[in-house]
């Protein structure tokens, strides 16, 4: 049982997802954190895959699981995946693998064997495909696509997901692991997961935080405006569990 789940304010279970609200961004992150410790720690045999959104928020989330397992003990049962990164190189302040390294992989010294980034200073199209045959390779595979334990991802205030952008309809639906993408808005080069393999995980956790996400979430929990473009709305379970972890200001549109 997560200690924080007494820190949620607010409680929604739906058919097919959960929505837990929590009064602050910090608490989000933290409900986060200590869920990533507590499933390593209760791992069964193999070493818990999961896959790390880009983005911001993660580096609190980060942070507290120094804080809650500074030793790495339970870390170290981890394998770490990428949802999407940049193309730039890992030590570019830009790479989503940078964050983890600094302010999680590094802190906890967790070994290289463990650590599965995208290589953003590759080409891109290339990278999709090593990155595809490597999820092959390593992870279980279910109706075709691979099966991560625990799926953490972000959101966009367009809607979009991993770097699964509106109108990139065909990184939702492709039959490839990963692929090639591109941001619109600064054309910045991309490799992400596509959607049917977060669709996979075995759990799916949104993170989403601040008053700039209350439109598209409303949007997307209420299936209004422009839900149908945004990529996050896709993703769903496909035969494990969706939770939305957001704090109030991401909720204030919101009408239970
Ligand atoms: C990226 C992310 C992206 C991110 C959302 C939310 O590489 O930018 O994967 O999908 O998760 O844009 O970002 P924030 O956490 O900064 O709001």
């Amino acid at each position: 049982m997560n200690p924080l789940a007494d820190k949620i304010i607010e409680k929604r279970t739906f058919r097919t997802f959960n929505i837990f609200v929590f009064e602050k961004k910090e608490e989000v992150t933290e409900y986060m954190a200590m869920k990533l410790i507590l499933k390593a720690q209760n791992r069964s045999g193999h070493n818990l895959s999961v896959a790390l959104s880009g983005g911001s928020t993660p580096k609190k989330m980060y942070e507290q699981v120094v804080e809650n397992d500074p030793k790495g003990s339970a870390m170290r049962h981890v394998n770490w995946f990428w949802g999407d990164e940049r193309c730039v190189p890992p030590t570019h302040e830009e790479s989503n693998y940078k964050l983890a390294y600094d302010h999680l992989l590094k802190p906890l010294n967790v070994s290289e064997n463990c650590i599965f980034r995208m290589w953003g200073e590759d080409d891109p199209e290339k990278e999709a495909v090593r990155y595809h045959q490597l999820l092959d390779s390593i992870l279980p595979v279910r109706n075709g696509y691979p099966v991560f334990d625990l799926m953490i991802q972000g959101l966009g205030e367009d809607g979009h997901t991993a770097s699964i952008f509106p109108n990139q309809k065909e990184l939702l639906l492709s039959q490839n692991f990963a692929e090639a993408a591109y941001n619109p808005y600064s054309m910045q080069k991309r490799i992400t997961l596509t959607g049917e393999v977060i669709c996979n995980a075995k759990e799916i956790f949104f993170l989403a935080t601040g008053a700039g996400k209350a439109e598209v979430m409303a949007e997307i929990i209420h299936k209004t405006g422009k839900f149908k473009e945004y990529p996050a709305n896709f993703i769903h379970a496909r035969h494990g569990e969706l939770t939305w972890l957001i704090d109030k200001e991401a909720a204030a549109r919101l009408t239970f």
